[in-house]
């Protein structure tokens, strides 16, 4: 695990976007894993700003998103297809035919999940999984007793997630309390994780993803066991973290090698 700490969530999404940037111009038809919430919306700000300006083109490339809430379709406006049709590919150059989000109004949801393994497989795979993270060490809606070996699969929602999410919801709306998720064992075979955290609520959580156990309490622990993973966050993020100092060492270490190695 790479973990970097930056001063403020702009920072966060600005180191973040620059990594599919650049990913994205070596190879155009990149296959991208996709995350909603609030933390990913600044970076994709930025990369709606980069494709703007002519500094990427997402033609060619292709999506799959984390989840979906079963039981509702995808242009109601609570769903996660909905939010990244706004936040997102409505502003690139992106075929919305490329654009994937498990399907929450699927007839059979269980066949749906396994479709959409078998799609990703087809892809060659995932080459940048983008990941928020929950107050409970969620990553897509893989909630703590989550299998670390799990796949694509409907799963029900913990009462502090539905809590988290009602922010999202009206008083009177109905929120689902169910989930269709890549299971923690999809998320491991990407091939880079990039996983983005601000703010103070979601301190304990990254102490518990980096310097915990290896625990299915922890979902996000399962990280550290992929082969690349670079861990974003904020200094309030980062605030209870024990080696904030080793982890900024390893990063200006990593600079100076950098610098060398382009000599
Ligand atoms: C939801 C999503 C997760 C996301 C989490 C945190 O539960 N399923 O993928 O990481 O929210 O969201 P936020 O970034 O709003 O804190």
């Amino acid at each position: 695990m790479k973990v970097v700490i930056l001063k403020d969530s702009d920072s966060v999404a600005a180191y973040g976007a620059d990594i599919f940037v650049k990913h994205i111009n070596k190879k155009p038809n990149a296959v991208l894993g996709l995350a909603t919430g609030s933390t990913p919306v600044a970076l994709y700000k930025k990369l709606i700003s980069a494709y703007s300006n002519g500094h990427v083109s997402f033609a060619d490339v292709s999506t799959f998103n984390l989840d979906e809430y079963l039981g509702i379709s995808g242009d109601h406006p609570q769903s996660y297809r909905y939010f990244m049709n706004q936040q997102f590919f409505d502003h690139i150059n992106i075929d919305k035919n490329s654009t994937a989000v498990p399907q929450g109004d699927a007839e059979d949801p269980i066949a749906a999940c396994e479709a959409y393994e078998t799609d990703i497989k087809q892809k060659g795979g995932i080459d940048i999984q983008l990941l928020g993270i929950g107050r409970n060490g969620h990553i897509g809606f893989n909630e703590p007793s989550s299998s670390l070996m799990s796949r694509t699969r409907v799963k029900t929602l913990t009462r502090a997630t539905i809590d988290d999410n009602a922010r999202f919801f009206s008083a009177d709306e109905y929120q689902p309390h169910l989930s269709l998720t890549m299971g923690i064992g999809t998320i491991l075979e990407t091939k880079l994780v990039v996983l983005l955290a601000t703010g103070e609520s979601k301190a304990n959580a990254i102490k518990a993803m980096v310097e915990g156990p290896l625990t299915a309490s922890c979902p996000a622990s399962a990280l550290q066991m992929h082969q690349d993973a670079v861990i974003i966050i904020d200094e309030a993020a980062a605030s209870k973290l024990l080696d904030i100092e080793f982890y900024k060492h390893i990063e200006i270490e990593n600079e100076k090698l950098k610098e060398r190695l382009a000599r």
